[in-house]
């Protein structure tokens, strides 16, 4: 059996016969044995192979170049070499697949923009390598908070006919021939479909029966925003809870991020981040669980930001949504750690969100963080069904097409709130990745979907 080279490098004593397999990083020879650098991306170490001129498969030593698969049994023995505590002395090396001159990874040091045009490719990069297992981690560590606080695990639909933010930042999803394109009724569901842009909505439904609910799936924007935080396909952890309100809302996500954050701080694959991408990341993240978060109204932030003095591109006054510069100034430079910003107009918020007694602003709430600006927004959400209904008629919602969701209201209604995570924003928090397209395998943006 075969034995991931994690493993192998993590053996506290040797072993007399082991095999492992993988892809040859460089490869030095001599006259009498060759070094191998063997990666099989189940950690960022590679295991040096020894392999004795003479030994089965040697003589196919010379196509193990940068790229080529190879299996390798052998014996585990402490290593003379400096920076790694053992290798391998191969009994039997096998190429199992070449990578000619051609292969694009044979020097390092690439750009991201070139590797970003060989992404099927760059996962076998040291530093994407480590943002995908930290990814693969992450989902995990998501999962782990909500199962061990009772969240059930909703799977919402992908497909919907719903806009949940109001947008109209949505994809249609068709199954009509091209010259039948827009004739609804014909269309596969009889009616126009989209892709979500949030599983809140059905999310909603759920957390009023099960009381505390999360998704965690994909979701899909048209949004022509070509900045380095925005995808037109990401990953949203979405809590919903029951009998919760604004502030609950807010404990909950101050409490998931700080568990998040924590998991990131143990993981193996940090110290890469740390030394080639961001040199304060550790500092950074530290920072996050030191003291609480800052908890300031939407009006407060506003007059802060007026009182700044600062030069922004885009103007400040009541009434107008924050800009990213505008999050960054109050995360980065005012506070100097996560904000949370709550009570917003209600004309610049969806029309889901519950109403203050001010009849002006609603319980919206977004989280800001140090680098990336908001990486959490949500609300508590208007349970009243009067109220509800005024909302559909401000922001020109068709009261029929969403009868289900004013229903919650009509039945046993209860205060509920919940909020949505960018699972990449998060990413990018924790790995001091600057690009969204560099903590996503496979990024989708405008003008952008290849593979
Ligand atoms: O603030 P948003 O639009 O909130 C919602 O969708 C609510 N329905 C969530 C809820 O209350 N259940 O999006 C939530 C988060 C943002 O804070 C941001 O981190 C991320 O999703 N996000 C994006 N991430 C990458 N690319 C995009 N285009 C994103 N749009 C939003
Ligand atoms: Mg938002």
């Amino acid at each position: 059996m075969r034995t991931l080279i994690k493993h192998v490098l993590a053996r506290t004593e040797g072993s007399d016969s082991l095999e492992v397999a993988g892809w040859v990083r460089t490869r030095r020879d001599s006259k009498a044995f060759s070094f191998i650098e063997l990666n099989d991306g189940s950690c960022l170490g590679n295991l040096q192979i020894v392999a004795d001129a003479g030994i089965p498969g040697y003589e196919d030593v010379a196509k193990m170049t940068t790229g080529a698969s190879v299996c390798v049994s052998g014996k585990l023995v402490p290593s003379p070499a400096k920076g790694q505590d053992w290798e391998m002395q191969a009994v039997s090396v096998r190429l199992i697949g070449t990578a000619p001159e051609d292969y694009p990874l044979q020097k390092k040091g690439h750009t991201p923009e070139f590797l970003r045009s060989i992404a099927h490719l760059r996962p076998r990069t040291n530093l994407f390598g480590a943002a995908f297992r930290v990814r693969s981690r992450m989902a995990y560590a998501v999962h782990r908070f909500f199962q061990e606080r009772d969240f059930v695990y909703m799977h919402t639909p992908i497909i919907t006919a719903s806009d949940c933010e109001g947008a109209g930042e949505m994809f249609r999803v068709t199954s009509l021939p091209d010259d039948k394109i827009g004739k609804d009724a014909e269309d596969f569901f009889g009616k126009r479909a989209y892709l979500t842009v949030s599983g809140q909505l059905e999310g909603e439904a759920t957390a009023c029966a099960l009381s505390n609910i999360y998704t965690f799936g994909p979701t899909f924007r048209a949004e022509n925003s070509n900045t380095s935080r925005h995808a037109a396909e990401f990953w949203m952890v979405e809590p919903e809870m029951a009998f919760c309100d604004l502030a609950g809302d807010m404990d909950v996500a101050e409490e998931m991020l700080r568990f998040l954050v924590k998991e990131a701080l143990a993981d193996p694959d940090l110290a890469i981040f740390e030394k080639f991408v961001d040199k304060g990341l550790r500092e950074r993240l530290e920072g996050v669980l030191g003291k609480p978060f800052v908890r300031i109204s939407y009006t407060d932030a506003v007059k802060l930001l007026e009182e700044s003095g600062k030069d922004f591109q885009y103007p400040v006054k009541y009434g107008l949504n924050l800009q990213s510069e505008h999050e960054r100034w109050l995360t980065e430079e005012h506070f100097k750690q996560p904000v949370i910003v709550f009570n917003y107009p209600k004309e610049i918020k969806p029309f889901y969100m519950r109403l203050n007694d001010d009849g002006k602003t609603v319980t919206a709430m977004d989280v800001l963080v140090p680098g990336i600006g908001e990486i959490i927004g949500g609300s508590q959400r208007e349970e009243r069904y009067d109220v509800l209904l005024e909302n559909f008629k401000q922001h020109g919602i068709d009261a029929e097409a969403y009868g289900w969701y004013a229903d919650l209201r009509k039945y046993g209604t209860v205060p509920h709130a919940g909020f949505g995570l960018g699972f990449e924003r998060l990413l990018m928090f924790v790995t001091g990745i600057s690009n969204i397209r560099d903590v996503i395998p496979f990024p989708r943006t405008p003008g952008h979907c290849e593979y």
